[in-house]
Parts: structure tokens; sequence; C-alpha cells
């Protein structure tokens, strides 16, 4: 089996900005296990936790095989909010275990995630409002969406409203660096001077969206306790280094690079697509290895909270 890095490398080889963050994910929660009735609360395509669960996919699979209006990105479009019938995620093993459920506000993306077969069940819903399950239903939840949610204080407490006495939740939270470390944030977004305005273009809505939600550990805790949850396990990954070239990554070339790859003869595309994932490996892997140590400053927060 190929390693969870080389894998994402694979999946996301468009998007290698992607697979590092992921892959320094997947690292982060590494003491966490889904137990119980399950929930992956913001499941987007799957694509992530199905890695994560040790799913793997054939060569010819790329997160890219269904996206649509790639000539709106730069007016931040959710490209990859399409799918029909012919979507077929190409799953060469299975992951070693399933989630009970997937939750997101987008159909497509959980059509995608239905069509992993991973999750015995998905559903859609707005998690900025009242989530449709009921109380202490859940043994463990996992999300990376909270801080794009309008009130995280609220949506962690309606996790812990449906997770059951015992029940765990892990979290990924934006650390109160991360603003300091994109450059929309530390140039632009304050200062609002014109030689910065094009990094709106890089930015596409992302951080400015949530950044607001970026914040100290001491402040997290805050919210947890409130909330009736207990920290059993926190680290803090993904520094400026790693940041900074996410920022940044294949995402200005992102709609012509698919334009070109829809151009080449399909016979000779595994081979280039071989030798990309490779050469991404040399800067990929030491990235990885510097994004992974647990840093005080560093962006992401990940907890395992406990409900009390
Ligand atoms: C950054 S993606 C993460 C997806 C997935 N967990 C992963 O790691 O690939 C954020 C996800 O949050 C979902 N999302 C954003 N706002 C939401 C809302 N209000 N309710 C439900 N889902 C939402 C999006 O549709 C998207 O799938």
């Amino acid at each position: 089996m190929t390693s969870a890095l080389e894998h994402l490398l694979s999946v996301f080889w468009l998007r290698p900005e992607t697979a590092i963050w992921r892959f320094l994910d997947i690292e982060a929660m590494r003491r966490f296990e889904f137990e119980g009735r399950s929930l992956d609360f913001g499941c987007g395509d799957g694509i992530f936790s199905f890695i994560r669960a040790g799913g793997r996919f054939t060569t010819e699979f790329d997160a890219f095989q269904k996206t649509e209006r790639l000539d709106r990105f730069y007016q931040n479009v959710d490209v990859y909010d399409a799918y029909d019938e012919s979507y077929d995620p190409l799953v060469a093993s299975a992951p070693s275990y399933q989630i009970s459920v997937g939750f997101d506000h987008k159909a497509n993306l959980l059509r995608k995630a239905a069509a992993l077969n991973f999750y015995k069940e998905t559903v859609e819903g707005d998690g900025n409002a009242p989530l449709p399950f009921d109380d202490n239903s859940f043994g463990s939840i996992f999300s990376n969406i909270v801080y794009w949610l309008d009130n995280p204080a609220e949506i962690i407490s309606e996790l812990r409203r449906i997770l059951q006495p015992g029940g765990k939740i892990c979290l990924m939270l934006p650390n109160e660096t991360l603003p300091q470390y994109s450059f929309y944030n530390s140039l632009y977004a304050k200062s609002k001077d014109d030689q910065w305005k094009w990094l709106e273009l890089l930015d596409r809505g992302r951080l400015s969206d949530n950044v607001k939600q970026s914040k100290s550990d001491d402040d997290w805790r805050d919210i947890f306790s409130s909330a009736g949850l207990s920290v059993s396990y926190h680290s803090q990954h993904l520094p400026k280094m790693v940041i900074q070239a996410w920022d940044i990554g294949f995402r200005p070339m992102f709609p012509a690079l698919m334009k070109m790859v829809a151009g080449v003869d399909p016979r000779k595309l595994p081979d280039i697509k071989a030798e990309w994932v490779s050469a991404l490996q040399m800067f990929a892997g030491p990235l990885a290895v510097i994004g992974e140590q647990n840093d005080q400053s560093s962006a992401f927060h990940c907890y395992i909270l406990t409900r009390k």
C-alpha cells in the first residue's frame, strides 16, 4: 500500500498544497479513533476521510474528475460542487472502517461521498442551523469545518448535545497565528493598500471569510469548557512555511492545468502523472516533515475532546 502522502499527491496532483495539508491533518489526528455511531461533520466529497481510513484509489483517479465552472474560478466559485451519474471514484482498496454518517450542505459533494461506499448514510443539512440528530446519538465525531461556520461556540455546543457521555470529538481549528501567515490577511485585509489588491485573487474568499475564527489555545479551551467538553489531547501543526507554500501552491494555474490535462493523449497521461507525482515528492516530503512538528506557533490546533 502506498503511503498516505504519496497517495494524496496522486489524488490531488494538480493541487499538491492540498495533499500536504491533508497529510498533516491525518498525522495530527493519529490518536483519534472513530467509535460507536460516528459522524463526519462537513465531509465534503469524503475523499479525505476515506484516505485517512486507509482507503486507496487506482492511480487513474483524481479529485478533479468532476468539476465545473472552471471559468469562474476567480469569482470564488466552488468548482468541485459538481456531480453526474458518470462519477466513478475508482476504489482500489476499501478502508479499514466505515463512518456511520457523512454530513454536508452541498448535495453534489454528498453524492460523491456516497459513491465511495464508505459512509453508511449521508445527510444534507446546514451546519449553522440546529442539527437534525437526536441528543446523545453519536459515540465519535470528526470535523475540520467548524471554523467555516458563523458561530463556532454554538456549533460546538450542538456537537456536544448529539454526543453520548464519554464520547469523543476531534476538531481541527485555526490558531491566532493563521492570519499573520496568510499573504492576503497580513498584507492586504487590514491595510487595503492598493499594491496588494491582487492578493484577493489568491485568497478567493477563503481566509477572508473564516480567519475571524482564528483563536489561541486558551480561547478555544474556554469555548470547550463552556460547552461541557474537556480536552483529552491537543497538538499544533501547519507552521508558517507550510501555510505560505499552501497559500500559493498550484492554485493560480489550476483552471489552465485542468484544460492542459484534458488535452493530453490518454495513453501518455499515466506516465506523465507518475513523473509529476515523483517530482512533487521531492518537495512535499521535506515540507511534510517540517509541517508535522508540534509547535505552539503553528497555524492549526488539533483537539480531541471528551464529553464530561
Ligand atoms: C474545507 S472543506 C472540508 C471537507 C472535508 N472534510 C475534507 O477534509 O476534505 C469544507 C466543507 O464544509 C462544508 N460546509 C461549509 N459550510 C457548511 C455549512 N454551513 N453546513 C454544512 N457544511 C458546510 C463544505 O460544503 C465543504 O464540504
